[in-house]
Parts: C-alpha cells; structure tokens; sequence
C-alpha cells in the first residue's frame, strides 16, 4: 500500500485526506483522479500542489478506458474512492447523476481494481445507508441496509456492489460509513458551512422543519484517521462506523454556531421541510475503536473549530457563493415556505 488512486480527491472530505496521507505517510504517492464537478475544487489542494508526492489528474470514474490508464501508467496499488454526488437535496431534486456515480462509477473503479489486481479497494460510505435510526438505537455495521432518499440509495447500491465483489471474487475491499462531517473545504450546500458563511452575510439561516433531526457532526480529520486506521488495521470484506458515536439535535448545532460566531438567534428562521427527511442518525463505534482509533473532537468542538476556520477563510468560501451556487440557492430556497417561529430558546446571558 503505496500508490494511492484518490478519487473525488478535490472534493471535501478526499482532500482532507489527501492533506491527512502526505503529512502521515511520508513515503506514500497520491495520485488525485476527480472530474471537478460543482463541489470539486483545486483550491481544496492548493497547499499541497508543489509536493512531489503529489499528482492531479481530472477524470470521470465512470470512464473505465481512462481509470485503466491511469492505474497502469500511475502504478497504483489502492484505490480510496471519494467521488461521488454527495447532497441530499440535490438528489431529490435530480437524481440521475447520483445513480451514475455512485453505483456505476464505483462498479467501474471495482472493475479495474479486479482486473490489475489491486492491494486495496476502500469505498468510502454513510450512515445514511442504516435509515432513520430510531430513539434508544445506535447503528452497527451488521443492522440492515434501509436508505430512504436517491442519495442513500445510490451510496448503499455501491456498498452492495462491494461486499458482492469481495464474497465472488475475493477482491481485497474495505467499507467505512461516516456520519456527517464538518470542517475546512466543506461546499456550503452542507448544513454547517451554508449556516456560518449565511450568518456572516447577515441572512437567514433556513432551519428544516422543527429542526430536532438528530445528527453526528464529526470532525473531518478524525473521519481521515479512522479511514487510515481501517486501511491498515481492518479486516478485508469488513465494514466499520466512524463518527463521534454522539449525536445532537440541529437546533443545538445551530445556537453553538450562534454562539461562536456571537450572531443573534434571530437568523434562524423554520422553512418547509426536506421531504422523506431522516429524523436521526446515530451510529456505534465501537468496532473501530477496536482497532485503537478514537475521535479526537465531540460535536461541539468539531462545530466550534469549524466556524473558525470559514471566518479565518473567506477567501475560500465567497468566490463559491458569488458564483453558480446563487442559481442552486434561488432553486433550493427560493420559493421554500417559511414556517411560523418555533420558540427557541433565548440565548444565555
Ligand atoms: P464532495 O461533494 O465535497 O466531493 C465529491 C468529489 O467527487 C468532488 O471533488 C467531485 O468533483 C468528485 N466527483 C463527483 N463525481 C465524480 C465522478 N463521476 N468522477 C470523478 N470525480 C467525481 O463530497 P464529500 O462530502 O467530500 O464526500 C466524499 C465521500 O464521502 C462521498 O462518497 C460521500 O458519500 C461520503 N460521505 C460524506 C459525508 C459528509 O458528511 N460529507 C459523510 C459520510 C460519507
Ligand atoms: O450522514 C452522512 C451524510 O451527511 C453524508 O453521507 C452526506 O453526503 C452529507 O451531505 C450529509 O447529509 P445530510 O443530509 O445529513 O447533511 P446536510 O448538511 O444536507 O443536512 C444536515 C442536517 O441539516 C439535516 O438534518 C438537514 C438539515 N438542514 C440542511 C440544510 C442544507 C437544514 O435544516 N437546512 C438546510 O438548509
């Protein structure tokens, strides 16, 4: 395990990992594979784009001639596949690019690790995959399967198709499924970034429903050392959980970020709700913290860091909001029916 192929590198989490391997690893290779789609960006890779370690190459992974060519001509041995559509809300709205990626892209990449015989097939997954998780619950990796938006489904479909590859033709897989992850180079579709930068803008914070859906906000760079702990202490054909194994309503995350940011809870303001939404993830981490991983931030502290680091980086995050993101804004919110106020509480002090 030596040559990496990166796919979805240039997105959020991969390049977390990316930033995570070189620093770790001093011996490794990483070559980026990424078709820079609205949420991959170069930015993300900018501070390490001089490493000699370091290779980008754009590409599909649906298009098996050029995963091919580049896994021959990049000696890779272990491929960690990123890519993929990655926002619920957008699958709603359109799930086609969602089946295509997530279940044929990772069918391809499955293929071509088969066919030249790689070291290591990762898929990188979700809580999402467990469902709606119910009170008094915390998912373990043998509860079954039950996604209930385009976006679970098309990320269990690819989770099937791996375990499917390592029972039929022992390829050497691997699966994490992370609960939601915040943090830097996180597009501000996502709940926590949209919320901050919205906050510094002045604007509304558009709170779904009630806002007492329970989420697991983990920090992205614990998400990277339990995806390294699992490539080098996991067993093949297992599936770990990672996140804080702590889970949290999102009006709290909200008025911690209000908090941080020492902006007025006035912003925040109930809309209509995400259709099928799941009311709460919760995942149990016990089987990787087997393997002597553990988080290193709860979900207070992985919110508080990041707000930080979005108002430390404007330079990052207004470009992508002055651009086509303000079309995807109009379509999402724009005509979102806004909810009566749904008494929060007041802020302390
Ligand atoms: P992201 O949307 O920020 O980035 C996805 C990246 O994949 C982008 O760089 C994009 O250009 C690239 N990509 C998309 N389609 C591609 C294709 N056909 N070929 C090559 N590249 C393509 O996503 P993220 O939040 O960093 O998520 C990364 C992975 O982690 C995904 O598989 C996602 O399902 C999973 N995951 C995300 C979270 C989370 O909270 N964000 C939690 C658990 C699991
Ligand atoms: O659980 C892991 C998943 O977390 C990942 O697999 C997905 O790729 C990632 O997008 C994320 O999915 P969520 O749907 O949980 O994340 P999102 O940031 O879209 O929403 C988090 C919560 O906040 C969810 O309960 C919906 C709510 N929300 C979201 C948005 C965008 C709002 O209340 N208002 C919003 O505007």
């Amino acid at each position: 395990m030596k040559n990496f192929l990166i796919t979805g590198g240039a997105g959020f989490i991969g390049a977390n990992f990316v930033h995570h391997l070189l620093a770790h690893h001093p011996d490794y290779q990483v070559v980026v594979y990424d078709k820079l789609t609205y949420a991959g960006n170069l930015n993300n890779l900018a501070d390490v784009s001089d490493d000699p370690r370091y290779t980008f190459i754009r590409g599909d992974i649906c298009d098996a001639a050029t995963v091919a060519r580049v896994i021959q001509e990049q000696r890779i041995d272990t491929i960690v596949n990123f890519a993929a559509e990655t926002h619920v809300d957008r699958s709603i709205l359109d799930p086609d690019a969602f089946i295509q990626t997530d279940v044929y892209g990772t069918y391809v990449l499955l293929e071509a690790a088969r066919r030249f015989g790689l070291e290591r097939y990762h898929q990188i997954s979700t809580d999402e995959v467990y469902g709606h998780v119910p009170a008094g619950h915390s998912s373990l990796e043998s509860d079954p399967v039950a996604p209930r938006s385009p976006y679970a489904a098309s990320k269990t479909s690819g989770d099937l198709l791996v375990q499917a590859y390592w029972i039929t033709y022992t390829l050497p897989v691997t699966i994490s499924r992370g609960s939601n992850n915040i943090g830097p180079y996180q597009y501000p579709e996502k709940v926590v970034p949209l919320f901050v930068t919205n906050a510094l803008e002045g604007k509304p914070l558009p709170v779904y429903g009630d806002g007492k859906q329970m989420r697991d906000y983990q920090w992205v760079l614990d998400h990277c050392q339990g995806i390294d702990r699992v490539l080098h202490a996991g067993a093949l054909g297992e599936t770990y959980n990672i996140g804080t194994g702590q889970e949290i309503e999102n009006l709290t995350m909200v008025e911690i970020l209000l908090d941080e940011l020492a902006a007025p809870r006035s912003l925040i303001q109930h809309v209509e709700d995400r259709p099928g939404h799941d009311r709460r993830y919760s995942v149990n981490i016990d089987k990787l913290r087997g393997l002597g991983w553990a988080p290193q931030h709860d979900c207070e502290a992985a919110i508080r860091q990041t707000v930080r680091w979005y108002v430390a980086n404007e330079w990052w995050w207004r470009p992508i909001k002055a651009g086509d993101f303000r079309e995807y804004y109009e379509r999402m919110y724009g005509n979102r029916k806004v909810l009566e106020p749904q008494g929060e509480k007041p802020a302390a002090g």
